[in-house]
């Protein structure tokens, strides 16, 4: 972070200093984990459900943090404020404000923000010192955390920004404004918590809207409620597509997956074409790819920077459609991180495709949360999708928890499936179910909601028989 004195955070943040120095200056990270506070850092603390930050203030001030903001008394160095996330917002708005060379941008979408965030970094960190989040800091908390890292080095932000109602988007983007702006999709995530994909295109297009006139909304061309935004922004627009026939600026054509699911594809710019091949798993990459692609196009990077970075980024987000082959000659497709209706698809899509050389396909489903009055209908599509599954088919259905019933009835709607249908209590009941049928060549998909905790069942899927 730039350097600030805790008078300044205090008038920045509309605090009241306590037991400080008004000189002493925090210029290490402001963090809310205080495990994680380090020299000269500022500590922030958060009530939480099961412990509150302020009981570890004193802790954060011996490890070396210059300053703790809270909202209650406390013995040592502090700022005092109202609201922390507002508080840290304010922060971040001004460090924005004293940084104006950094080129801002936001990605936002239903499903991808972390991957496209991911892959866009790769690329933009080619051009210049850049700040992105790791994993998905997206919220009230991790937008302003991740955006006071940047420093007088700093040219690029690269932030990913979640949206869980109206105005959400439009809050964050007046954290730091950005002038690029990445809309990706408009799908089921969060859908019930929004009332429907309506409300949540309004929700996502904010992004578009809060661009300015010299700015940059990169927008899917595939996706019509994307598209629309182009109605709702000053910016200029450029459009992304992988769809066939396309006349998107920016667009992917000849994509071909490998054995793995990993995409290669021609990427077809206004300056030319290049070959591309992605390290990363499943057709859905395709669409995030561009959208890095356009995006650092627009800041600068050539056509061939473009397609060496794309090929040599890396998945650095843990549980997103990783690919893990044992050494029994099964296949793992860790994709646990999180479900909605599009992610499974495509992860199914992805269990399909590897499938095809001749294994046999499981698919080991959790609950996709917060669904709304829709659960129960989307549950049973997803089971149905599932069945479906082209190549030598599903061989088994795993569904864990409680959509579990949903989930296998829909399966069963599909006549000609001769797969088995088998329901999971937990983590352990499938790995006993799986222990007994997975033979080599298999490959078996595990996806759920973070609520469901599946990734323990991954890892342990994955370590074995070895590896
Ligand atoms: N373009 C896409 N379309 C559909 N599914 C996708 C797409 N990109 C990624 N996914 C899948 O969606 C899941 C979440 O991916 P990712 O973490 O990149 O999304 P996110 O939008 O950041 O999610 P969150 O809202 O939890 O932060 C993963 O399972 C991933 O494989
Ligand atoms: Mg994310």
């Amino acid at each position: 972070m730039i350097p600030l004195s805790l008078a300044q955070i205090a008038r920045v943040t509309g605090g009241q200093l306590c037991h400080g120095d008004p000189d002493a200056v925090v210029s290490g990270e402001v963090v809310i984990d205080s495990r994680r506070a380090g020299p000269g850092g500022l500590f922030a603390a958060v009530a939480g459900e099961r412990s509150d930050g302020h009981d570890f203030a004193a802790a954060a001030v011996a490890a070396g943090a210059t300053a703790v903001l809270a909202t209650r008394p406390v013995t040592v160095p502090s700022v005092l404020v109202a609201d922390v996330p507002a508080a840290l917002a304010a922060l971040a708005r001004s460090v924005v404000d004293a940084l104006p060379a950094v080129r801002i941008a936001g990605i936002t979408g239903s499903s991808g923000k972390t991957s496209t965030k991911d892959l866009a970094a790769q690329l933009v960190e080619r051009l210049g010192p850049t700040i992105a989040p790791a994993g998905s800091y997206n919220n009230e908390f991790g937008h302003p955390l991740t955006v006071l890292r940047a420093d007088a080095a700093t040219r690029y932000l690269v932030l990913e920004l979640s949206a869980r109602g109206i105005g959400h988007i439009a809050y964050l983007c007046r954290v730091a404004p950005p002038r690029y702006g990445v809309v990706l999709n408009v799908g089921h995530a969060h859908a019930g918590e929004f009332g429907g994909l309506d409300q949540v295109a309004r929700a996502k297009g904010e992004l578009a809207e809060a661009l300015p006139a010299d700015g940059v909304a990169i927008l899917n061309a595939d996706d019509p409620r994307v598209l629309a935004m182009a109605e709702r922004t000053e910016a200029r627009v450029v459009t992304f597509s992988s769809a066939s026939g396309s006349d998107a600026p920016v667009r992917a054509v000849d994509i071909r997956l490998d054995d793995l699911g990993r995409p290669s594809f021609i990427l077809l710019t206004p300056e030319g074409s290049a070959p591309v091949t992605l390290r990363l798993h499943g057709a859905h990459n395709v669409p995030n790819a561009l959208a890095a692609a356009a995006l650092a196009r627009e800041l600068g990077m050539g056509l061939d920077g473009i397609a060496d970075g794309l090929g040599a980024a890396v998945a650095r987000s843990r549980w997103r459609m990783e690919v893990h082959q044992r050494a029994d000659g099964v296949t793992v497709i860790n994709d646990a991180y999180n479900a909605n209706p599009e992610s499974v698809r495509a992860a199914i899509d992805a269990l399909a495709h590897l499938s095809s050389q001749g294994g046999r396909a499981f698919a080991v489903l959790g609950h996709m949360a917060e669904l709304g009055g829709t659960s129960r209908a989307s549950h049973e599509d997803i089971g149905e999708y599932a069945a479906l599954i082209g190549g030598s088919g599903l061989a088994g259905l795993i569904a864990v928890g409680e959509e579990a019933a949903p989930l296998l009835d829909g399966a069963r709607r599909v006549r000609s499936w001769t797969g088995e249908a088998l329901a999971a209590p937990d983590g352990a009941a499938v790995l006993e179910l799986l222990a007994n049928r997975l033979k080599p060549s298999d490959v078996v998909l595990v996806k759920a909601s973070r609520a469901a905790h599946l990734e323990g069942v991954a890892a342990a899927l994955e370590g074995e028989a070895g590896q």
